[in-house]
């Protein structure tokens, strides 16, 4: 066995924001690292990033009106505050712009090429510019993409063709020889059966003419690499240059993908490093797709995501984590769900584990227990059952992460949890502690014993909330004076509460004109604007009202450039108690339009002098 574990996730797309796919795939990962951390002897090397080049992220800069590098730097440090936010563990962070990985593959490149693998030809085939790719008329459904079902246009272009086809053979005969190197089982199925067809040979460079934001093909300038054989590449170019004071071998153990990016993986991946002269991963492991209500692939593009942020923020990070890793079977669908969600924080977390933990430490102190040491005997006071699900737990749950089977190791931790809880019933500690004292008080620091089990084998699904939980418990000397909540519980009634809240104010109430006259709005001159430095999408704008200056923190950098504000006549909000935003005084606000990136300024079409009152 090799001395290391390394594994991965896609390196995604800086087309937009990461969502509950991304967030799941990077979660599982971190998830499967923090447990080869603590089980395994292995150094462990966990590896994300991000996919820069391509058509799709050159067409979201032209849109935002900045360079693709401006957009990439932007949207890299986005994805990296996401996954610290999520307590995200990895080793490297590799963005497919920087120098040490445009190098390795251009040094592979050349490999392919200097061998004969590489060939010139006119090609005349249907285009998906969401793909990416060519596919062949018998490959369209309904004349459209297959995979997603857009519009594909006809190309036809001369371009460097990658003979894959050579090395179909070898391939099937790597999947014959390694039946775990597709996981699970039935997608390595699927890509035998891809494999029964005679592979086409892979187009891998695009016409500067039509795209010039790639790596360039090192022996032709007019062209570009192909997206994906520049993104693939990543896996292993990451080990030639790993941060300061790691060391990283090839092959990688595990590549986490969602199933849209098997064939990729499966099949162009292992061959691109056969011919290039290296291992193929050892593992390739394809999990589903978080599915929205109507059981359709959530994604960016069809708007029907659920963004991670936003349910750490609401919930907490760590039980978004928990809930994920739960609520999905590695390589099966699921389906997410606000209400199931908080249904399961309040069942699994506030009551089972919460629960158990702050019943302990109320009733250790109403009984004094600290004057008791726990027994010799580990966990003898629970029944047989108990007590050998307590000590057989850890083996179990390293297991089942071996097995890849992360809401079965959780299952089996819960199901000890709920076991404890049914022990203490048994016991009625507060009524027996007065009539046997040691006894219960013995068999009440067992409880806790297991209870600390518990934090450490679930620390690597949620790390922050079980270091405090392990904390607290604190060697089953120390129990805080205060009996704490660890996992609050969530009121359902008042969250829908709150949302009814919310759609009414879309129909705010009738009100007088003297309530509008609370409102002292006015003509304002920006004279100044720039970015917040810490902040993607605020602006800090100078206006000047009358003779006075004023600044305002706006959220609006999404959809203007500081320069183009200049001199426009806008609407301010001149009566509003000024507040920080990030760290930045705003005194006043501008009247706006619109969310996100399609937010339009009210401005004035004549020109009225700057403090003019808006009646
Ligand atoms: O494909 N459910 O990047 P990408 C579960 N850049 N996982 C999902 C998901 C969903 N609904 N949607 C996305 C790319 N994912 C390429 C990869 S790798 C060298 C290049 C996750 O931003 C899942 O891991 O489209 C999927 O494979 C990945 O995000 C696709 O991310
Ligand atoms: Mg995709």
């Amino acid at each position: 066995m090799s001395s290391q574990f390394y594994i991965t996730t896609p390196l995604y797309y800086v087309n937009g924001e990461p969502h509950i796919g991304h967030a799941y795939t990077t979660i599982l990962a971190d998830v499967l690292a923090r447990y080869h951390r603590l089980f395994d002897d292995r150094q462990v090397h966990f590896l994300t990033g991000l996919d820069e080049h391509g058509q799709k992220v050159s067409q979201s800069a032209t849109e935002r009106k900045v360079t693709p590098q401006q957009h990439c730097d932007r949207m890299a440090e986005t994805w990296k505050e996401v996954w610290y936010k999520l307590g995200i563990s990895n080793d490297d962070f590799i963005r497919t712009t920087e120098p040490r990985h445009e190098k390795v593959v251009i040094d592979f490149l050349n490999k392919v090429y200097e061998k004969g693998d590489v060939y010139k030809q006119e090609y005349d085939g249907w285009y998906s510019v969401y793909e990416e790719r060519y596919f062949t008329e018998k490959d369209l459904v309904d004349g459209k993409d297959p995979i997603c079902g857009r519009p594909v246009e006809r190309r036809k272009e001369t371009n460097y063709f990658f003979e894959m086809s050579k090395y179909q053979d070898w391939l099937i005969k790597h999947y014959e020889d390694n039946p775990d190197a597709v996981l699970p089982a039935f997608r390595l199925n699927e890509v035998k059966g891809f494999l029964k067809q005679p592979l086409g040979d892979l187009c891998i460079s695009r016409p500067m003419s039509r795209l010039d934001w790639g790596i360039p093909i090192p022996w032709d300038d007019d062209y570009v690499t192909y997206v994906w054989f520049d993104a693939l590449i990543n896996y292993f170019s990451a080990t030639k240059t790993p941060p300061v004071g790691l060391k990283v071998d090839w092959p990688a153990d595990y590549h986490l993908i969602g199933k849209d990016i098997l064939t990729t993986h499966a099949i162009y991946w292992p061959i691109m490093l056969y011919a290039a002269g290296y291992e193929p991963p050892k593992h390739i492991l394809a999990h589903g797709w978080w599915l929205d209500k109507s059981d359709a692939r959530m994604s960016k593009s069809d708007g029907n995501v659920i963004e991670p942020l936003v349910m750490a923020e609401k919930y907490g990070s760590d039980e978004f984590r928990y809930f994920v890793m739960k609520e999905m079977v590695v390589g099966q669908d699921a389906g997410f769900s606000e209400e199931i969600f908080v249904q399961r924080i309040n069942s699994d977390l506030a009551n089972d584990l919460g629960n158990l933990y702050s019943r302990f430490a109320k009733l250790y102190h109403q009984f004094g227990w600290s004057k008791y040491k726990l027994s010799e005997e580990k966990w003898g006071s629970f029944s047989t059952e108990l007590a050998e699900r307590a000590h057989n737990l850890e083996s179990v749950v390293k297991r089942e992460i071996e097995a890849l089977r992360p809401h079965a190791a959780i299952e089996e931790i819960m199901m000890l949890i709920r076991g404890l809880n049914q022990h203490v019933e048994h016991l009625e500690p507060w009524k027996n502690a007065k009539i046997e004292p040691d006894k219960t008080a013995l068999a009440m620091l067992d409880v806790l014993d297991a209870l600390m089990l518990v934090a450490e084998l679930l620390v690597p699904v949620m790390p922050a909330k079980m270091a405090l939980l392990k904390q607290w418990i604190d060697d089953d000397v120390h129990v805080p004076q205060k009996t704490e909540q660890l996992f609050p519980r969530i009121d359902m009634k008042k969250l829908k509460l709150e949302s009814a809240k919310a759609e009414k104010s879309d129909n705010p109430a009738e009100m007088t004109i003297d309530d509008f006259a609370k409102l002292d709005l006015r003509v304002g001159v920006v004279t100044s604007a720039k970015k917040a430095e810490n902040s993607d999408k605020l602006l800090v704008v100078e206006v000047e009202i009358s003779s006075e200056k004023r600044q305002v923190v706006a959220g609006i950098a999404g959809s203007y450039s500081p320069d183009e504000l200049i001199g426009k006549r806008v609407i301010v909000v001149s009566n509003l108690k000024p507040v920080k935003l990030r760290g930045i005084l705003s005194q006043g606000m501008l009247l706006a339009a619109g969310s996100g990136e399609e937010i339009g300024l009210l401005t004035l079409d004549k020109d009225i002098p700057s403090g003019a009152k808006i009646h």
